[in-house]
């Protein structure tokens, strides 16, 4: 039986999809270089290939080795404050990495590729809910290495038999309710794994970054979507693309926004602890709202969030961080 291929199956998302793909009886194969991945997040029946996208022998030598029917693309740097201080870095392992990748599939003739784009292609919405067909000016250069790499399927898709479908996450969060996966990132900068940090006795307050953007209390407002929802798009937009589907673009998120105070708010309910919060100066480049329409997805996929609460999206998060406070990590 053929298999597909997860770049970045290590990493967050991409863990959660490997252990989705093989509860739905995929045979997978994972590659991940390791450098923010954790072999610990790998499903123990994947194969697991140690290397870089950017090594075309090594790509080359895994599409020889392995059956790959299709391939789901997650290995990217995806830190927004990182890539405004190391653009280079996004552009050579985002974009060179993503180019050596589509030489190779070609080559092999491997022609469905799913691939982990974000809402961060689109930069300050023109309006909310946001559309697939929305604008995109991105304000950080992670999300324009996003949106780049989205135009090189199209041209590749235009040139050669070979289909893609980018998939626009929205606020990805929560863990995997079998609590064996969560999310683990190094240094950390997402909201919700920053506040379960307080509970769990390694911070002693939660920053709230700006209170004066137009919203409901002056706190930003976003579209927190469930890590195993989306790994259910993945596996969805495969079977979209095997049925012969043309390439497509869809946003994934609930299409509900909360608020930073709302969040913490949340995580206080959860956790039980008091989580302290200190009101601080706007943190740059961050959107005041960005909430999903995400219909489409619905329509044409078939998808369907099944963590559309708040408070149980926080709940698997809080069951990974009190079980695991360092991560992978002993
Ligand atoms: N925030 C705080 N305090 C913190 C951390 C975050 O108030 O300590 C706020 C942020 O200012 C923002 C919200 O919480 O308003 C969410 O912040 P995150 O860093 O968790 O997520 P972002 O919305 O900034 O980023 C997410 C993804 C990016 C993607 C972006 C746009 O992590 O990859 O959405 O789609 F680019």
């Amino acid at each position: 039986m053929s298999s597909i291929l997860v770049l970045g199956g290590a990493g967050y998302i991409g863990s959660h999809t490997v252990y989705e793909l093989i509860a739905a009886g995929k045979n997978v194969v994972v590659v991940d270089n390791l450098e923010t991945g954790f072999r610990k997040a790998v499903h123990q029946d994947a194969k697991f290939y140690q290397g870089d996208i950017r090594d075309k022998a090594f790509i080359d030598s895994v599409f020889e080795k392995e059956e790959i029917d299709g391939v789901i693309h997650f290995a990217a740097n995806s830190q927004v404050g990182e890539s405004m201080v190391n653009p280079l870095k996004y552009y050579n392992n985002n974009l060179c990495g993503t180019e050596v990748l589509l030489e190779s599939m070609v080559a092999h003739g491997v022609n469905k590729i799913v691939f982990s784009s974000t809402a961060a292609t689109y930069g300050e919405p023109e309006r909310i809910p946001i559309l697939e067909t929305d604008r995109t000016v991105p304000t950080n250069c992670y999300g324009e290495t996003k949106l780049s790499m989205e135009k090189m399927f199209k041209w590749t898709a235009n040139a050669h038999d070979l289909r893609f479908v980018s998939l626009r996450y929205f606020n990805a969060c929560g863990a995997h309710p079998n609590g064996k996966i969560g999310e683990a990132h190094n240094p950390e900068t997402h909201l919700i794994p920053l506040i379960l940090q307080v509970p769990n006795g390694k911070r002693e307050y939660i920053s709230i970054f700006g209170n004066d953007y137009d919203t409901k209390d002056g706190t930003c407002v976003r579209d927190y979507i469930h890590v195993n929802d989306l790994a259910q798009a993945h596996i969805l937009a495969m079977e979209y693309l095997r049925k012969g589907n043309e390439s497509n673009i869809f946003n994934l998120g609930n299409g509900v926004g909360f608020t930073v105070k709302e969040v913490v708010e949340t995580a206080r309910k959860v956790t039980g602890h008091p989580i302290p919060a200190k009101e601080e100066p706007r943190r740059a480049g961050d959107p005041s709202t960005l909430i999903a329409s995400s219909e489409k997805a619905k329509k044409i996929l078939g998808w369907k969030p099944k963590f559309d609460e708040l408070e149980t999206i926080i709940t698997t998060a809080w069951e990974w961080h009190r079980n695991h406070p360092n991560g992978y990590e002993a």
